[in-house]
């Protein structure tokens, strides 16, 4: 099949990629002209892993094209995928600018029939917004050409985005067209021969799907949260919490990691855009409202936990810490925690040495420049003279760590630990003094002066 992406990032890119793998004839647009020059040469400027190798793979075997020509990408696809960014606007809704322009350039050429799929999360109502844009377009060229819109969300998650693309647990379709529907579904079947995985619906239960899926999880990941900082007054340990309740089938053990809040660019603006879209209709949702709340508060327990220990003024510290990107396995930073972390330790007067497996980069051009931050190449660089190491980021680098070596590179022996990477009991041994969420804070001995007053610190 012939099919267009429009916009080529973190969806954009998979899905294309993945469609050219399994024979379709897939042409990638985006109007970045230097991350269209890159692409041209096989240069993947995101870092997810496998795709690279697959899009040039794919791009050798002529299946894959990348493009900044408008009018040549909307003449190759039959189906045209729109996967650019809806960021938050600044009242938290989507901005949909990117999608509205998206649909404008369609229509702007469109001569023949095509199927417009909205792959970019939008709220519900989009689709009818979409089809008056195309529309407008047409009619301003006297252009009879008819076209269908559909809704076909994307539930990949980074750093695993081939795969869960590859394998999908569902494919959802919104479309009341019938020959759209036929579309969609032949290019999906592929993916869904062993059984099919295709969830038929109408335009705005496919919109609001995405929205609650996203939603759902984030408000796992909240209440896990309160739940971890509340089993820390109580004397309780969240990682066996943990355990109890994922052992429920109903319950389950995805998203139920205690941690410093979520981040990444899907779950914070769906859930405020979401919230935008049920208080537009009259509905607020409380427990979504809860959910931000929680998670806004819950990026600043490192930081809570730093000041619990060394006082509010931090000047003339330095710590290290592990972990920018906001998940292991990709260099994404949109609304990391680190990044209020390191803003939290610069404007108390630390400074910071950072590292991370593959977004240091990223980081470097976020803070341009910023003084009293660096970044370093491998992990123990980082630790050297810090006062203390304080851990973001889950990779797995970070998970048997040599603890006679984190010691002698560190001035003083405390970890915060943003992940309970480590068991209590262990560090103890280890004689570091150990700070995780929602379990046993393994307090300093020696130091009358650094213990901690209460871990009850107000967030
Ligand atoms: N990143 C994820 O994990 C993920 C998962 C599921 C859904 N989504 C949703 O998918 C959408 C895209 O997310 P992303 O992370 O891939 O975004 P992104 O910012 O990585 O990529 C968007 C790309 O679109 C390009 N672009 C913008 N306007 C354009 C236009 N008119 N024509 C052509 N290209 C244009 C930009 O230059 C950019 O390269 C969002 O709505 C997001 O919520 C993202």
């Amino acid at each position: 099949m012939r099919i267009t992406v429009i916009g080529s990032g973190y969806v954009g890119l998979v899905t294309g990629a993945c469609l050219a793998e399994y024979g379709n004839q897939v042409v990638c647009l985006d109007l970045d002209a230097e991350k269209v020059a890159q692409l041209q040469q096989g240069n993947v400027h995101i870092y997810e892993p496998g795709l690279e190798e697959l899009i040039r793979r794919n791009m050798q075997a002529g299946r894959l094209h990348f493009t900044a020509d408008i009018g040549a990408s909307v003449a190759h696809g039959t189906i045209q995928f729109i996967a650019v960014g809806t960021p938050a606007d600044e009242d938290g809704s989507a901005d949909l600018q990117y999608v509205l322009a998206a649909a404008s350039n369609i229509g702007r050429y469109l001569n023949e029939y095509k199927v417009i799929v909205n792959k970019s999360t939008v709220p519900v109502g989009t689709a009818d917004l979409v089809k008056q844009a195309v529309q407008a377009q047409l009619d301003l060229r006297q252009q009879r050409s008819s076209f269908s819109v559909v809704s076909n969300p994307e539930f990949l998650k980074e750093g695993a985005a081939v795969d869960d693309f590859m394998r999908p647990d569902r494919i959802v379709i919104g479309t009341e067209d019938e020959t759209a529907k036929d579309l969609m579904q032949a290019i999906y079947a592929p993916l869904v021969r062993n059984h099919d995985r295709i969830l038929s619906m109408d335009l705005r239960s496919a919109e609001l799907t995405k929205y609650a899926a996203n939603a759902m999880l984030a408000t796992r990941i909240s209440f896990m949260n309160e739940l971890a900082n509340l089993s820390e007054v109580l004397g309780a340990d969240i990682e066996l919490v943990r355990k109890g309740i994922g052992s429920d089938p109903r319950i389950g053990y995805h998203f139920l990691y205690p941690g410093v809040g979520y981040g990444g660019s899907c779950f914070p603006k769906d859930v405020q855009a979401l919230q935008q879209t049920a208080m537009q209709f009259g509905e607020p949702l409380k427990i979504l409202q809860a959910v931000h709340d929680v998670n806004r508060l819950q990026k600043n327990i490192l930081l809570n936990k730093i000041m619990a220990h060394f006082g509010s003024d931090l000047r003339g510290l330095h710590f290290a810490v592990w972990g920018l990107a906001f998940k292991p396995d990709t260099d994404d930073l949109r609304e990391a925690p680190s990044l209020v972390l390191i803003e939290g330790l610069l404007a108390c007067g630390a400074t910071v040495a950072a590292h991370d497996p593959v977004a240091n980069d990223k980081a470097a051009q976020y803070f341009a420049g910023r003084a009293g931050l660096q970044f370093t190449e491998l992990p123990m660089q980082a630790l050297e003279q810090a006062n203390a190491l304080v851990i973001v980021t889950e990779w797995k680098a970070f998970r048997s760590p040599d603890f006679a070596s984190i010691k002698k590179s560190l001035r003083s022996a405390i970890i915060f630990d943003g992940r309970n990477l480590y068991e209590p009991k262990r560090m103890k041994a280890e004689e570091i003094s150990y700070y995780p969420i929602g379990r046993e804070q393994i307090l300093p001995h020696s130091s009358p002066a650094l213990v901690v007053q209460s871990t009850a610190v107000a967030y």
